[in-house]
């Protein structure tokens, strides 16, 4: 049988540094552990647009279609700040989720022990905390339409349109208590029904899923910016919260700070399941392509690297082996090794880029 297939697409600034790291991650599950995988690369963003025209060329778009996971960097920057919006580095990325259909965004936020001091939060309320937002990533108003800026009574006026269907809030809706099954049976869906229609249609749909199949799982309801506040407040009394694009987009950045640093945060975005059985599935960190950083070294793999882990788990079935790597990653910050943005204002001396990616490797090979 065929390897299965992983299209790594990495982007731009620090995506393609971090990128390097994850390659050795991967070679080394095919050396030591016989995971091996058909791995190939491709642009997008401002790299597809440099040498397409295009933030992602069709071409590369159908590639993606047919692999089994795509791993992605980071797309933007500010070179790309003057394109004209249709072809944005960003929107290459949006397409991706798109057309992948890819509705399903879980971004967790673990914070690990060794960086609980690290926190811009007390200890305690960090320590320990293992949350995952859900986040709606193929509808709202990301993608509603009318969208546009147009001109209205001699002056521009920029519109973007909330718009959810029952089925789109249904489908991400069962996705959430399904993780929250196989996690601390918790499900905590924040929206703004107090202002807003689809808020109002979210939480009655929400509420309907959860009482027809999922009886068994704890849900609440709490408006969007009462969340926010709950989670630098006690983030601990969270287990799953699913929440809308924008919403999900806004949250999952402050729970990254709960964790320390936005180097640190995985994501996994899964579509619906292919033939083979597999969701369609794209893995990516949440940070974006640090232009302040990129092209000097230091920008921190672990997030990237741990998106790896997240594709062992949910496209592969190797639970045992992401369990294996995010050992290796715990134990390499437990010993103290730190990329700069895991060290306060007192300092300390960082390792590089790819002195973390080879320390996380030594990891694993010390496991075996
Ligand atoms: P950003 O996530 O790129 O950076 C925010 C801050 O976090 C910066 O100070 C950066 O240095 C730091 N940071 C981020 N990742 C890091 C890492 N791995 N290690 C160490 N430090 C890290 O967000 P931004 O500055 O708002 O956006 C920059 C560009 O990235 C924009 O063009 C934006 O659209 C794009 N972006 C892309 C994605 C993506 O591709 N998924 C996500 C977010 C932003
Ligand atoms: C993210 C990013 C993207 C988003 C951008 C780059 C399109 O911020 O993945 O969180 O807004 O979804
Ligand atoms: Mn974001």
């Amino acid at each position: 049988m065929a390897n299965p297939s992983i299209l790594i697409l990495a982007g731009d600034g620090i995506g393609p540094e971090v990128m390097t790291e994850v390659k050795k991650v991967i070679n080394w599950f095919g050396a030591k552990r016989d995971v091996a995988f058909d791995v190939s690369e491709d642009l997008v963003g401002g790299a597809a647009y440099d040498v397409h025209g295009v933030p992602l060329s069709d071409a590369t778009m159908a590639k993606a279609q047919e692999v089994d996971a795509v791993l992605l960097g980071a797309v933007g920057g500010p070179k790309y700040d003057v394109l004209d919006f249709s072809v944005k580095p960003e929107r290459g990325l949006l397409r991706l989720r798109k057309e992948m259909d890819l509705y399903s965004n879980l971004r967790p936020a673990q914070c690990f022990d060794a960086l609980a001091d690290f926190s811009s939060l007390k200890k305690d309320v960090v320590a320990g905390l293992d949350i995952m937002i859900v986040r709606e990533l193929t509808s709202g108003i990301y993608f509603g339409e009318p969208r546009g800026i147009i001109t209205e009574n001699n002056e521009r006026v920029g519109i973007n349109t909330q718009r959810y269907t029952e089925s789109e809030i249904e489908r991400v809706a069962r996705s959430a208590f399904e993780l929250a099954r196989r996690r601390g049976n918790k499900v905590c869906s924040m929206e703004k029904a107090n202002v807003m229609e689809s808020g109002i249609l979210w939480r009655e749909v929400v509420q309907r899923v959860h009482d027809e199949d999922y009886a068994d799982v704890e849900l609440s309801h709490m408006y969007a910016d009462a969340g926010a506040m709950q989670l630098c407040r006690w983030p601990k009394q969270f287990d799953v919260i699913v929440t809308d694009n924008l919403f999900g987009d806004l949250l999952s950045d402050a729970a990254a700070m709960l964790t320390g640093s936005l180097g640190m945060l995985p994501s996994a975005s899964l579509g619906a399941p292919m033939a083979n059985g597999r969701p369609k599935a794209m893995y990516e960190p949440v940070h974006g392509s640090a232009p302040d950083i990129a092209g000097q070294g230091k920008a921190n793999p672990i997030a990237c690297i741990l998106s790896f882990s997240m594709a062992l788990r949910y496209s592969f079935d190797l639970g045992a082996e992401a369990d294996r790597l995010e050992a290796a990653v715990e134990k390499v910050l437990a010993d103290g090794v730190r990329t700069a943005d895991l060290l306060g204002p007192e300092g300390g001396s960082p390792v590089s880029t790819a002195e973390m990616g080879d320390a996380i490797i030594a990891a694993l090979d010390a496991a075996l």
